[in-house]
């Protein structure tokens, strides 16, 4: 039953990801990407990427939606985080993105890749960053 219950989120989560997705700004890319939160207290959080004439300051979909969760509530504790893209394989967050994930991600924590065609890789944050720079090391 509790199994049943956590599929039913991972499913939401990533339903939450695809229509972040949807209003992701990308004229110069066309690569939308979408990301959902899932927070301690049930909460979800969505992001979308906002890309830049110059660029540089595009930003992810993931990192949005994190800076938007922790800037809403500095006691936000992330759960879960899914990831939609158009990719053929699910893509996975960027080395940036990944470096904010440190921040606020335990190892354990689920990160959901999945394509809009339905596709997903779930993995620990400790598979997709190993070695993470962190507070810990200052
Ligand atoms: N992008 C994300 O939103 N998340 C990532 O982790 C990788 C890349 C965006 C940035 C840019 O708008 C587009 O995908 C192509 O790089």
């Amino acid at each position: 039953m509790k199994k049943m219950e956590e599929q039913i989120d991972i499913d939401q989560l990533i339903a939450a990801a695809a229509a972040a997705r949807e209003k992701a700004y990308t004229p110069y890319s066309d690569f939308k990407v979408g990301a959902a939160l899932l927070l301690a207290d049930g909460a979800v959080t969505e992001g979308c990427n906002i890309e830049n004439a110059s660029y540089g300051a595009t930003v992810c979909a993931e990192r949005v939606a994190i800076l938007k969760a922790r800037s809403e509530n500095p006691e936000a504790q992330i759960r879960a985080i899914a990831v939609v893209t158009q990719s053929e394989s699910p893509s996975p967050p960027c080395a940036l993105c990944l470096q904010v994930m440190a921040e606020f991600c335990a190892p354990e924590t689920p990160i959901i890749l999945a394509n809009t065609g339905g596709k997903r890789l779930t993995y620990r944050f400790d598979e997709l960053l190993p070695h993470p720079f962190t507070k810990s090391l200052l």
